[in-house]
């Protein structure tokens, strides 16, 4: 089994129905109408927001949110995942009444309880929300430059693509670059190239969250691979939300064949069916990669990690220990 590291997933996304069920019952809410059958319901994207939105909520103490991260970071480790980026959202730690500090700290609790039971490293991207507005998102950007977390190592914008330009968001990107912090945009997952193409231009991240639809366009896949940004690609989500029709027809391997760096991501894990393992295995089974060119693209994603120096040496010497 390749050793596996994860870039891309949103940690209130990675709340199994089991955990959201019980967290409802603790605070008094009725889940059926976004959980049956042990399995999150959705349709699209706009309803698979909505029961993203009501799980989130049920999230509402410090140890609530440190319980989230040692579970799903304990369990990434089980699966082989040496290091793992998470992406927090203060807007959702916020509506559920919890100090963007508090939440941070948490999760961050949670994060050091998981390392010391199995090694796995850890840090947070902290998100902003495009469909809570300009505003937030630059609160977002301001909290990460300023909280001085140790595991907060970047920023990004997420949520529903179809809102907003990106154009709008330059102020808070230059707020989290100014501070530091490693530069990542969801592009090129609902909306087409032209979305990847005005991420490249206006905000310059290291890294795209998606960006697949950038094959839509060759001159701009190309420019992808000379500017060696990153993608982190997601694909069960990819084919959950219909953005293809099947593995089959996924661009991971036609991007990876033109020289992009493409890593593999669980994204929202139980609301798409599946886990990082899952995301390795679909590589090997539709992507025709074995064990070595699946432990490439771990590799690529510590590469592109928002991590010091040393802790990336550190992951890199892991790999190079289990790959002779
Ligand atoms: N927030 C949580 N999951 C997301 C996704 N897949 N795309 C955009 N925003 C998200
Ligand atoms: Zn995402």
């Amino acid at each position: 089994m390749p050793l596996k590291a994860e870039l891309h997933c949103h940690i209130e996304g990675a709340a199994a129905p089991e955990l959201v069920v019980r967290q409802a019952q603790k605070y008094g809410k009725d889940t059926s109408p976004y959980i049956q059958d042990g399995s999150f319901v959705w349709h699209d994207f706009t309803s698979f927001l909505a029961a993203y939105d009501f799980s989130s909520d049920l999230f509402r103490t410090e140890e609530d949110y440190a319980r989230l991260a040692d579970h799903y970071l304990t369990s990434l480790a089980r699966d082989g995942a040496i290091y793992s980026e998470i992406f927090t959202s203060p807007d959702h730690a916020g509506k559920a009444g919890l100090s963007a500090k508090a939440y941070t700290d948490a999760l961050g609790e949670g994060m050091a309880r998981a390392k010391a039971k199995t090694g796995i490293e850890g840090r947070m991207i902290v998100t902003g929300v495009r469909n809570a507005g300009v505003e937030s998102i630059e609160q977002a950007a301001r909290f990460a430059a300023r909280c001085g977390h140790p595991l907060v190592t970047g920023f990004g914008v997420a949520g529903d693509e179809r809102m907003g330009d990106l154009e709008d968001y330059v102020r808070a990107f230059e707020i989290a670059r100014e501070a530091g912090l490693g530069i990542t945009v969801h592009a090129g997952e609902l909306m087409g190239w032209e979305s990847v193409k005005a991420a490249l231009d206006h905000i310059r991240p290291a890294r795209i969250g998606h960006g697949v639809r950038a094959i839509e366009n060759p001159d701009l896949v190309r420019r992808i691979a000379d500017e060696g940004v990153v993608l982190e690609c997601c694909p069960s989500s990819n084919v959950a939300l219909k953005v293809f029709d099947s593995f089959a027809d996924h661009p991971f391997p036609a991007l990876q064949a033109a020289g992009c760096k493409v890593t593999l991501n669980s994204d929202d894990p139980p609301y798409f069916w599946t886990s990082l393992k899952r995301e390795y295995d679909i590589a090997a089974e539709h992507f025709s990669m074995n064990d070595k060119a699946l432990a490439a693209v771990t590799r690529t994603a510590v590469e592109a990690a928002f991590v010091d120096r040393k802790t990336k040496a550190m992951l890199l010497g892991r790999l190079d220990v289990k790959g002779r």
